[in-house]
């Protein structure tokens, strides 16, 4: 069984007050939701003082990146070791990353595996932009993207991490993607995965992300291959998001 989990990306949103705040409403909202993951990853700048303030909740920390190397002259970048001291999880790739930030694959992998050194858990984003998926490439895009992010991985090592299934298309357009088609490439995702470690594949948890709101949660979460969400808008303010952890 796969625990499912549902994480919030609060992107460059939120000030240490604000994000603070939004915690403290978020803690008595989750606080009885069983059998489901749930994190938050705000910008670094908060997670020092979230983590105090989360201390003893139901409700685990993410980063929303981080650099490869353990310390060095990379100015504004922050490292694994920093992010570890504070965090459970870090999202690796999120498109916006790839897209604005120059992320490729390349990197993609060597933050994974620097993560999974440091006994964080990765949160890996894949996904195809609109012109791919009108071009037929989606299954395409997303396999080349899995195998280089889980490039000289373990299956003992794949098994720690989670791949978030995000079509570009879908960010933040309020344009989701079907749960039927989020489906089958959650499935096409974990058929890559199976095709070299059977078993670590059925362990191994793999979200959607894109436009998903209080409404549309229980929609993905009854399918069979979609573990959670990867939540950016709607995870901001506490009663929507925690809308989405007590989908139930
Ligand atoms: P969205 O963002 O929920 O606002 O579409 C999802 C994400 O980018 O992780």
């Amino acid at each position: 069984m796969r625990t499912p989990m549902i994480a919030g990306n609060w992107k460059m949103n939120m000030t240490v007050s604000e994000g603070s705040k939004m915690v403290k409403n978020l803690i008595p909202l989750v606080k009885d939701a069983r059998d489901v993951e749930i994190a938050v990853c705000p910008p670094a700048t908060e997670l020092y003082l979230i983590k105090m303030v989360l201390e003893g909740t139901n409700i685990g920390l993410g980063a929303q990146n981080m650099h490869w190397e353990d310390s060095g002259a990379y100015t504004g970048e922050i490292s694994p070791v920093m992010v570890q001291e504070l965090c459970q999880y870090v999202i690796i790739g999120h498109s916006e990353r790839r897209q604005y930030f120059g992320e490729t694959d390349e990197t993609v992998n060597k933050k994974v595996k620097a993560a999974i050194k440091l006994g964080l858990i990765p949160i890996v984003c894949v996904g195809e932009t609109l012109e791919e998926r009108e071009a037929g490439q989606t299954e395409k895009v997303c396999e080349r993207q899995v195998l280089a992010a889980l490039d000289e991985l373990s299956a003992y090592e794949i098994a720690k991490l989670i791949i978030a299934y995000e079509p570009i298309w879908a960010i933040g357009t309020g344009r989701s993607a079907t749960s039927d088609d989020a489906n089958e490439t959650i499935g096409y995702i974990r058929r890559i995965v199976e095709n070299e470690f059977y078993d670590t594949a059925q362990m191994l948890r793999i979200l959607y992300g894109g436009s998903v709101k209080p409404n549309n949660i229980s929609e993905y979460m009854q399918q069979s291959e979609i573990d959670g969400a990867l939540v950016g808008g709607a995870s901001l303010d506490a009663e929507s998001f925690a809308a989405i952890v007590n989908f139930k």
